[in-house]
């Protein structure tokens, strides 16, 4: 029975636990660049089995948050060779989480001050996006309304993305993982209330809306290899203001049918209800697990959402997950992997430093000192 101590094999490294440091945008790169205290971050965490990056924009359209370094310029390419050395030089393994916001965005975050794209031109006045305010202060602002992208703009976006899998390669990355999660523009292709498109992205069949992120997968396993490539959802999701629909169930499975075709190095779930793996909770539960494992039987299968020590091992006994997904215990855990194994307390993170500001809150929280505790 596999246990969250266990090693497992991915992309052709060793992962030395089965816990995963899920995806978490920090924004402290004001100059779209990360620095060391970046790379500090990241090594502090490098005894996760593996670290996902903080969503990264494969192009200056892709951004919705600010501060938050991309990875489409020589410079950023650069600063996050800084990040994969140090993870590596504690044995750690890396990808980085390839991002486009779509609609979730602000006109002021688009480098010509223009309306962010999407699948639609449909605009939410419940999409909030961390911008400047009135007063120049970061801060929580509503959405800019979006533009619906052409058909050449949607083939434009898979080759942002495939050139951004090129790039994390070259910046030393271990792979990368797509980000089409938690109301994102692709999500926003994915959704048949949200699409509402008529080309061959459009809402009329399942196939069309899920399109464009096999487009994405295909060109991106075409750069970097079907092993370096993994690719984030969350079915039954909400955030960003995202509909319900019928389709929800099989379209995830669907898409992961597809990802086992590919061979994929894995699927990583997010389930924002928190059902964990419950037998009695909707949406995420441990019947749909089951059905996603059969749907893709051989990568790795992740879930993350309010993880546990004691859920995780039931998830991987029961033979449905490989990966155990972990947010923000790793925020001010950074030896989270040793705080579980020998039981030691965790520490609560500050949510006021979570987005934007300096090294408070980031690379300031301690790892656990059993001889000063006792
Ligand atoms: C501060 C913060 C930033 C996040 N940023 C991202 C992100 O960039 N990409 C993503 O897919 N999920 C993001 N998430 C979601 C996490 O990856 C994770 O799925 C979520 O926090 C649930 O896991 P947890 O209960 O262990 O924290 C973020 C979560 C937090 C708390």
């Amino acid at each position: 029975m596999p246990q969250l101590f266990d090693s497992y094999p991915l992309s052709g490294h060793t992962l030395a636990n089965r816990t995963v440091m899920a995806p978490m945008t920090r924004a402290r790169s004001p100059s779209h660049v990360p620095d060391e205290m970046v790379a500090t971050y990241y090594r502090q965490r490098a005894s996760a089995g593996l670290i996902v990056t903080e969503g990264v924009p494969v192009s200056p359209a892709a951004h919705g948050v600010l501060y938050v370094p991309g990875i489409y310029t020589p410079e950023q390419v650069a600063g996050w060779r800084k990040v994969t050395e140090a993870v590596h030089a504690e044995g750690g393994v890396i990808f980085a989480q390839l991002w486009h916001v779509g609609r979730a965005s602000h006109a002021s975050l688009q480098a010509d001050g223009q309306a962010p794209v999407s699948s639609t031109s449909q605009a939410s006045d419940k999409i909030m996006v961390f911008a400047l305010d009135a007063e120049g202060k970061p801060g929580f602002i509503p959405a800019t309304p979006p533009r619906a992208m052409t058909t050449a703009e949607v083939q434009q976006t898979v080759q942002d993305f495939a050139q951004a899998a090129a790039n994390a390669i070259e910046a030393g990355f271990d792979g990368i993982e797509i980000h089409s999660a938690n109301g994102y523009l692709l999500e926003q292709f994915l959704n048949p209330v949200v699409n509402d498109r008529t080309d061959q992205y459009g809402a009329d069949t399942m196939e069309n809306r899920c399109r464009f992120v096999l487009e994405i997968v295909d060109a991106v396993i075409d750069r970097i290899g079907a092993q370096r490539t993994g690719i984030r959802f969350s079915p039954w999701g909400n955030f960003n203001d995202m509909p319900a629909y019928d389709e929800t169930a099989q379209t995830y499975l669907y898409l992961a049918g597809e990802m086992a075709n590919r061979e994929v190095a894995y699927v990583h779930l997010m389930d924002q209800h928190v059902g964990q793996g419950r037998p009695d909770a909707s949406g995420i539960n441990l019947d749909y697990l089951q059905l996603m494992r059969a749907a893709y039987p051989r990568g790795a299968l992740i879930l993350a959402g309010n993880m546990t020590l004691d859920t995780g091992n039931r998830l991987l006994e029961a033979g449905v997950l490989d990966l155990v997904g972990f947010g923000q215990p790793f925020i001010s855990n950074p030896d989270l992997v040793e705080r579980l194994r020998n039981g030691w307390p965790l520490a609560t993170p500050n949510r006021k430093t979570y987005y934007g500001g300096g090294a408070e809150g980031y690379t300031d929280y301690p790892a656990y000192d059993p001889a000063a505790a006792s």
